[in-house]
């Protein structure tokens, strides 16, 4: 499906080495392994709850590797030798992906390795909610839920069930962001049918909720 300059040349040449001259070589997309979470710093919990807000202007700026590294793992990162997370999730059934939607494609956050997994090359920043702001804010998380996998529940309760899950991954970046001085919206102003086909998700995976996240408009 993707054809593409080397996977991680693209997400290197959008984040922190945008000035660095480009290698355009044509291979196969690999994942693209993320750095280790850092695992101190930051400010105090009520500090960033303090400062915890909702922006909706950004600046184009990209996110260093280390700080989308750092984000994702807040967000829903393995945080115990289980394998659990830094969220809470329902009936302990794994449904929520993370879809990362930045200037060189779309990437699959795979939290066990801490890694991107290549899903398309295009730029569908624009494409990930009704707001001006999403198409040029560096990065729009778009949550996606596994409704195959909640069996024995309703549709009703599928939809409840993986929100719920999402809003918990939502607050982690609300406050990683308030933390680190970034910025970002939950959002629910999404064109789900567009963006469903979009995202060319299997039956029954659902976009829950998106989230932009970036560096406050100067
Ligand atoms: C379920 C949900 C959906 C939301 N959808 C949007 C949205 O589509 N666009 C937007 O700009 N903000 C959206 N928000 C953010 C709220 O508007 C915002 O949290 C609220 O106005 C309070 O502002 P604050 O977050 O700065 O405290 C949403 C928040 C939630 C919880």
């Amino acid at each position: 499906m993707i054809t593409r300059r080397q996977a991680s040349g693209g997400i290197l040449a959008s984040a922190a080495l945008a000035a660095a001259p480009t290698v355009v070589v044509a291979q196969e997309p690999k994942p693209f392994d993320l750095p280790p979470p850092r695992s101190e710093g930051g400010q105090p919990l009520t500090t960033a709850l303090k400062l915890r807000r909702s922006t909706h202007e950004y600046s184009d700026r990209p996110l260093p590797v280390q700080v989308l590294s750092d984000l994702l793992w807040a967000a829903f990162g393995v945080n115990r030798p289980s394998g659990d997370r830094t969220a809470p999730y329902w009936r302990h059934i794994m449904v929520m992906d993370i879809y990362v939607a930045m200037a060189d494609g779309v990437w699959l956050y795979e939290p066990k390795a801490h890694t991107l997994l290549p899903h398309l090359k295009d730029d569908i920043r624009a494409q990930t909610g009704l707001q001006d702001f999403v198409a040029t804010a560096p990065l729009n998380l778009v949550y996606v839920a596994h409704g195959e996998r909640m069996t024995e529940v309703s549709a009703e309760e599928r939809r409840l069930y993986a929100s719920v899950d999402t809003g918990f991954i939502g607050q982690n970046v609300y406050l990683f962001c308030a933390s680190e001085g970034l910025a970002t919206v939950f959002r629910g102003a999404v064109d789900y049918p567009k963006l469903t086909r979009t995202l060319q998700l299997p039956d029954q995976q659902f976009v829950t909720f998106a989230q932009t996240v970036g560096y406050p408009h100067a």
